[in-house]
């Protein structure tokens, strides 16, 4: 019993004596990754490229209270675990030796494939021989890492002068580009060209010369249409002839501003009268129904239905809010007083019962009126 207290004792003594003669080092005096990292009465960061151990670096956070968050991680959790508020969508822990510690550095693992350096932490990548931080593209040193920035921009490796650069022209966009999509996601006055990669958007469609760039002019302003020879802007104008239909017209250009003309092709919607023909008689440009009266186009108002409607059922099916009136048609309900017929004499607009009143000395004194409830 005594020898364990004794023993104890003297390992507390020799601990504590380790402790005061490392911190009366700086942390470059520490030679070996095991000090540098182990020893915590400075806070020391082993730098794996250079070998040396140096001051930790403050921006990179408290060890002492990150390892005791990243303790509660799983692997499969550990690499995406984001505690701090300037870590960005990257992992303040990783996963090392089989536990999740707090993530200092990527170039110290050999990793040879993105996946095996990502199961450590989500900000390493491999640079094909070791992890590297994902960084901005002129920190990457060899073309395997030299794919995306930390700000998701894509980086592009420049053979002549072996480094890596922004991604800021179309021809330094990947060749593995096949669309104007992909082009313009990257630049927005990038499109597509044949055999894969970007190059720079004509300036208007009709300087669009193969049909894969055929979809925007340069400043995304105008929508492009290939008329199967030639590029040109998609105005109802420019659609082809074989477009019949209200709806081909909608499909020509997706905002509706186009419908359909006589002998095909598209115009520009406006008025229900300008419609000529049926099949352009369907909506005015402020999105209203239009009514074909069998030779014109006219609003689909109550004041334009047939005369052969001659009940309120038949208006209110013409268009909302109409009953019918003397002589057949519609008009627009409001007080009991719009029928001037007692067929139309039911419910004023608000709803309320109406009653056709006789006069059976004067007919022409007949009228509609709200009913009056007396109590
Ligand atoms: C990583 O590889 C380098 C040589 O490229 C080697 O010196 C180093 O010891 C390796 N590190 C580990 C942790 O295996
Ligand atoms: C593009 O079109 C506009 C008007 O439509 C014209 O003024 C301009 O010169 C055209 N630019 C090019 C490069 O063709
Ligand atoms: C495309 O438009 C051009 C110019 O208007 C015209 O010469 C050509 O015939 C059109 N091609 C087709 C297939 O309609
Ligand atoms: C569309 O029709 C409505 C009536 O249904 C009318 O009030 C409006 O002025 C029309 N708009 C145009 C642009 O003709
Ligand atoms: C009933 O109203 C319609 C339309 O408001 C009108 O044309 C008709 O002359 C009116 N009839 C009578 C009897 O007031």
């Amino acid at each position: 019993m005594n020898i364990k207290v004794l023993i104890l004792a003297l390992l507390v003594a020799l601990i504590t004596s380790q402790q005061y003669s490392i911190s009366q080092c700086d942390c470059s005096q520490l030679l070996s990754e095991d000090d540098c990292q182990k020893n915590d009465m400075i806070k020391c960061q082993w730098d794996s490229t250079k070998k040396t151990c140096k001051i930790q670096d403050t921006t990179t956070n408290p060890v002492i209270n990150y390892a005791k968050y990243c303790d509660n991680f799983k692997e499969m959790e550990c690499p995406k675990q984001k505690p701090c508020s300037n870590c960005g969508s990257y992992s303040a822990c990783a996963w090392v030796d089989g536990q999740c510690t707090f993530f200092t550095d990527c170039t110290a693992f050999n990793k040879t494939t993105d996946s095996d350096c990502q199961a450590i932490s989500n900000k390493c990548i491999t640079d094909g021989t070791h992890c590297v931080e994902i960084d901005t593209c002129d920190k990457y040193k060899k073309q395997q890492s030299c794919v995306k920035s930390l700000f998701g921009s894509l980086c592009y490796w420049d053979t002549k002068n072996n480094n890596c650069v922004d991604a800021d022209t179309c021809d330094k966009l990947p060749i593995k580009f096949q669309t104007d999509k992909e082009c313009r996601h990257e630049i927005q006055s990038c499109t597509a060209k044949s055999g894969g990669g970007c190059v720079d958007s004509g300036v208007n469609c009709s300087d669009q010369s193969l049909e894969i760039q055929c979809v925007w002019d340069q400043s995304m302003k105008m929508e492009c249409y290939w008329n199967g020879t030639q590029c040109k802007d998609r105005i109802c104008d420019n659609a082809p002839t074989t477009l019949n239909t209200d709806d081909s017209c909608q499909l020509f250009k997706t905002d509706g501003s186009c419908t359909t003309k006589q002998n095909g092709g598209c115009i520009t919607r406006t008025t229900c009268q300008a419609a000529s023909i049926q099949a352009a008689c369907i909506k005015n440009s402020t999105n209203e129904d239009c009514y074909w009266t069998g030779t014109t186009c006219v609003d689909k108002i109550c004041s334009n239905a047939p005369t052969t409607l001659t009940t309120n059922s038949a208006c209110a099916a013409f268009s909302k809010g109409c009953i019918t009136k003397q002589g057949g048609g519609c008009v627009l309900n409001g007080d009991c007083s719009a029928a001037n017929i007692s067929t139309a004499c039911v419910k004023n607009i608000n709803n309320f019962d109406c009653i056709w009143e006789f006069n059976l000395q004067r007919e022409n004194m007949c009228k509609c009126s709200k009913i009056q409830y007396y109590s």
